[in-house]
């Protein structure tokens, strides 16, 4: 497994599909004056496979696919079968907004997904559409069922606690975790991207210690439960006597940089550091002038030997001009 040059363990990439999504949530994406990459420039099934193989062979086991929204590409149950064929990669899992999981969700099982992290952030029908912009409860618990229905397992949710829009509403989705193995986890607001997500992302945060003093006080004691795998970013609870887990993604008040084990590849294929720096390094041009196995392995491995650790978000400096929608977070 690549070590980088603090000692982290980097085997999991995450590879972003696309730049487009079928929601607008406030803090992700504007409604207006969205640039996407040309089309000509995505990563195409075969080119992902490539890089996936590099990957494996210098000791990647793990692959998240992201967006935007991964499943807007008409060859996403393509690319998960090309993935999955790729020896060495143990674990393919997805970041979907969930809306098309109803029609995709099998095929994709069917192609060696595993798990998703879906995303709800209001369980309140009119509350939600005013963060996810243009979704429905409806279509997101249809999302979620669909997950379900389909074995994908266990099913994480992420929530971003918005102020002013949604901070209320973690009582409620933290109470998922009564009856139902769910994960649900409440993550920070990131400044991400420039403009006006950034702005109310800086404006609208929510720390994690408040998220958590609500529910406490309204459901009762969080006990700590321990971390499935030693990168993840989230701290994780349990409710008394509660059947799933709630956990807290806190980028902004307790950084996890110095055990972030992640490459992520975007959507035009480009292997970028970290999610909070510009550092990118192209291994398009590599692909597409035929590089092999070995000289795309070699490309990861500056690109870890590059990864950055540290950001100062708590302290207001501003990151990055890529969008999440870009990055895929
Ligand atoms: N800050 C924190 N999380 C964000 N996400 C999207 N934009 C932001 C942001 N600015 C979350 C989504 C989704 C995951 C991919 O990242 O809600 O759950
Ligand atoms: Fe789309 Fe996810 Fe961004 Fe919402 S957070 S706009 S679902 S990519």
């Amino acid at each position: 497994m690549p070590l980088d040059r603090f000692g982290r363990e980097i085997d999991y990439l995450r590879i972003s599909l696309t730049d487009h999504c079928n929601l607008r949530c406030v803090y992700c994406m504007p409604l207006e004056g969205i640039t996407y990459a040309p089309s000509e420039d995505l990563l195409q099934p075969a080119e992902i496979e490539r890089v996936a193989a590099a990957a494996a062979a210098v000791g990647f086991r793990r692959v998240r696919l992201t967006g935007g929204e991964p499943t807007l590409r008409r060859d996403i149950v393509e690319i998960v079968a090309r993935i999955a064929s790729v020896e060495g990669i143990a674990d393919i899992a997805m970041t979907t907004n969930g809306l098309r999981l109803p029609e995709l969700g099998r095929p994709l099982v069917a192609a060696g997904l595993r798990r998703v992290n879906l995303h709800i952030d209001s369980l309140h029908p009119e509350r939600l559409p005013q963060v996810m912009r243009w979704a429905t409860l409806a279509a997101v618990h249809a999302g979620i069922a669909a997950a379900e229905d389909a074995g994908l397992s266990p099913i994480k949710i992420n929530s971003v606690m918005t102020r002013g829009h949604n901070e209320e509403d973690a009582v409620d989705l933290a109470a998922l975790t009564l009856a139902r193995p769910w994960h649900v986890r409440f993550i920070e607001l990131m400044p991400l991207g420039g403009g006006e997500c950034a702005q109310l992302s800086r404006e609208r945060l929510v720390p994690t210690a408040e998220t958590r003093a609500r529910i406490e006080a309204a459901l009762g004691r969080l006990t700590p439960v321990p971390a499935m795998h030693p990168s993840d970013e989230a701290r994780l609870f349990k409710l008394a006597g509660a059947a799933g887990i709630v956990g807290f993604i806190s980028p902004v008040s307790e950084p996890f940089c110095g055990t972030c084990n992640r490459m992520r590849l975007t959507a035009d294929g480009r292997f970028h550091l970290c999610l909070l720096h510009d550092d990118e390094l192209d291994v398009r041009a590599a692909l597409r002038r035929g590089a092999d196995c070995e000289e795309i392995g070699g490309i990861l491995l500056r690109a870890v030997g590059a990864k950055p650790t540290g950001h100062a978000l708590a302290e207001g400096v501003e990151p990055l001009q890529r969008w999440m929608h870009h990055v895929g977070g």
